[in-house]
């Protein structure tokens, strides 16, 4: 979206914007490298303090997907002032919440009045240059995992319309408001050679960014999806954010779906989240590792496919 803007050349910038990567990366010497990265948004739950929390994980998550720690945040408040200091406040509380608990400190910031309210971080972390995980290094065979189920942009659209128990808004709540720390802790000792969070662009918008950044193709296997409840039903009603059909042109004819696999769960792997988890590309050999390491560390992750040599579409879905 921002590849109209002009460039600078800097040997330091290990990541820019040439790679649609989850933030940038610059060198400051042969140990250290800055992680930058910046989000914000509408609320996609109503209460503000939960907002807070999942805003904050979303932003916090970039820093995870390139390998690296948050260490320093900056918040970006938008906010109308007829909601009053309580509700400001409670967003905030959110935020503050989770980057304590991602270890890393909030050290100021900047509201605005504006008619919808927006939240997030900018926020910076560290990694070492050898450890920077982008979008680029997978190989072929190697295994995809996913360290989030899919489904919140479908279950926040139904929550919306008033059609979400409210233990089910509770559980998809904490699960976009839960770190992708354990994640990337889990997964950093083991070496692998890829990594990206799942947000705005779903599943296959994501994979598609990692399969062309990587140069290869990938095959997803339908089956080994996971899902969270009730979205499949939900999605299978009709209850699908328009950004499920963005992302759907977005990929257009790079993804190819095996005609056995069920509609809803296209659409699914097209749902954008909201602060999803970590998209891993690792060695098949390290794979099994890694599931029992996040598994140790209580994230629900799941192998869902593999890298492939090169040729035919870039994404196949069996
Ligand atoms: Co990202
Ligand atoms: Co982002
Ligand atoms: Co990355």
């Amino acid at each position: 979206m921002l590849s109209g803007l002009p460039r600078t050349a800097d040997p330091n910038l290990l990541v820019g914007f040439d790679a649609s990567d989850d933030a940038a990366v610059y060198r400051v010497n042969d140990s250290t490298a800055l992680v930058q990265t910046v989000d914000f948004f509408p609320p996609v739950v109503d209460d503000p303090y939960d907002f807070g929390r999942i805003a904050a994980a979303n932003a916090l998550s970039d820093v995870y997907a390139m390998g690296g720690e948050p260490r320093l945040a900056m918040n970006l408040l938008a906010i109308p002032s007829c909601l009053g200091p309580e509700v400001a406040g409670a967003i905030l509380a959110g935020g503050a919440d989770k980057a304590a608990e991602a270890g890393a400190v909030i050290a100021g910031g900047h509201s605005i009045e504006d008619a919808e309210p927006k939240y997030g971080l900018c926020v910076t972390g560290f990694v070492h240059p050898a450890c920077i995980l982008t979008n680029a290094g997978a190989r072929p065979g190697d295994l995809l995992v996913l360290t989030k189920p899919l489904g919140a942009g479908i279950l926040t659209t139904a929550a919306k319309a008033g059609l979400l128990e409210p233990p089910a808004l509770r559980a998809v709540t904490e699960q976009m408001a839960a770190l992708n720390r354990a994640a990337r802790d889990a997964m950093v000792p083991l070496e692998p050679h890829a990594c990206t969070d799942i947000t705005g662009f779903g599943l296959l918008g994501h994979l598609k960014e990692l399969a062309q950044g990587s140069g290869l193709p990938a095959e997803l296997w339908a089956d080994r999806i996971p899902v969270l409840p009730q979205a499949l039903d939900l999605a299978r009603e009709g209850i699908i954010p328009a950004g499920a059909y963005r992302n759907r042109a977005f990929v257009g004819e790079a993804a190819q779906v095996c005609g056995a696999v069920p509609l809803a769960l296209t659409d699914v792997l097209f749902d954008p989240q909201t602060s999803g988890g970590l998209l891993i590309a690792i060695p098949e050999d390290r794979g099994e590792a890694l599931l029992r390491r996040l598994s140790d560390q209580g994230v629900c992750a799941a192998a869902i496919g593999r890298m492939l040599p090169p040729g035919g579409p870039l994404i196949r879905v069996n």
